[in-house]
């Protein structure tokens, strides 16, 4: 008979396929008695994993901040054997609550962006392929929807915000059709910022490869829930939360977050801020971490294949000194 962490890993597995699952646990290498902080946990896959690698002497902390993974923790804690925890919140204002208490953790890992219960959930307005709601919002609630910016923000600010966060080509026409749209009538839905990005772009556009809104929401999302700028806080806590030894792990799906992570693990690795033009450094900064993946771990084709929304993603690790 399976067990009841292994029946909970295959009821979330239709809820949330978690990505690179084994490279994480072979990379972390949990101990029966580690103290592991999981800052996404979605659907608690991953969580799920790591966890069955626990003792009663282990710690499992878990982190959201949709109250809607709050009950899948609800869920999994039964089945668990070890001490656990669940915080709800931004992870980065959870990772410095844990430092405060004095909470020291081995591994600390985040697997971000979003689940796929938060796209295949219509009403949360994630999805171009669904109209709903025009939201976006992983804490429901927090400060600002979509639909509040796309209603608001200036042509310009909507223009800068679709080329940065979503590389969008056509960023300055959808953002004048956009605020010419508003005027007659406010966004409310999904599928009428989906009809204003088609109608903005040139027609062969409209039959390129994925929806043609697909850049333009994830703009959107990045900034609806303030996804980098909560990486960037996160990223020092967790790593201040690390024991000597205990390792750090990230998983990206695009390249805005992975450019953060590089360049906070490169600040860990090569401290030193001498010019180059300095035959020795002089400025005395030692390292403090040391990578676990020389470079960025991809999923394996069997797992593109079974999943196709693992395609972006990109894994890294460090280990603190
Ligand atoms: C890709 S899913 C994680 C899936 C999870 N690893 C699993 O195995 O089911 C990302 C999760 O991170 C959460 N999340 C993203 N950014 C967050 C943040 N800044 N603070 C807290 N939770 C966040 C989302 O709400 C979502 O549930």
């Amino acid at each position: 008979m399976p067990s009841a962490a292994a029946s909970f890993v295959t009821e979330m597995a239709m809820a949330h396929v978690p990505v690179l699952t084994k490279e994480l646990v072979e990379l972390l290498d949990v101990q029966p008695d580690s103290r592991v902080v999981d800052c996404t946990f979605g659907a608690g896959g991953h969580a799920a994993a790591v966890a069955a690698k626990l003792s009663p002497s282990g710690v499992l902390v878990a982190c959201d901040q949709d109250p809607v993974a709050e009950d899948y923790y609800m869920d999994l804690r039964p089945s668990l054997r070890c001490r656990s925890r669940f915080y709800l919140g931004n992870f980065a204002d959870s990772l410095s609550e844990l430092l405060e208490k004095g909470f020291r953790a081995t591994h600390v890992y985040m697997d971000l962006g979003l689940s796929s219960m938060q796209i295949d959930t219509p009403d949360r307005g994630f999805s171009y392929s669904y109209d709903a709601p025009l939201d976006m919002r992983m804490d429901p609630e927090g400060p600002v929807t979509a639909a509040d910016m796309v209603n608001t923000w200036s042509e310009a600010a909507l223009a800068d915000l679709f080329g940065r966060y979503g590389e969008e080509r056509y960023a300055r026409r959808i953002a004048r059709a956009i605020v010419a749209q508003r005027s007659s009538r406010p966004y409310e839905r999904t599928a009428e910022l989906v009809d204003t990005v088609k109608r903005a772009i040139p027609t062969p556009a409209r039959f390129g490869a994925g929806n043609p809104a697909k850049r333009v929401f994830q703009a959107l999302r990045i900034e609806v829930n303030d996804e980098l700028n909560s990486l960037q806080r996160a990223l020092p806590a967790a790593f201040d939360l690390l024991d000597p030894g205990g390792i750090l792990l990230v998983i990206g799906f695009h390249s805005l977050e992975d450019r953060i992570v590089k360049h906070f693990f490169v600040s860990k690795v090569r401290p030193c801020t001498c010019p180059p033009r300095f035959p020795i450094c002089v400025c005395g900064k030692k390292p403090t971490g040391e990578l676990v993946t020389s470079k960025a771990v991809t999923p394996s084709p069997a797992e593109l294949t079974s999943n196709p929304r693992s395609s972006s993603a990109k894994l890294r690790a460090l280990r603190r000194l």
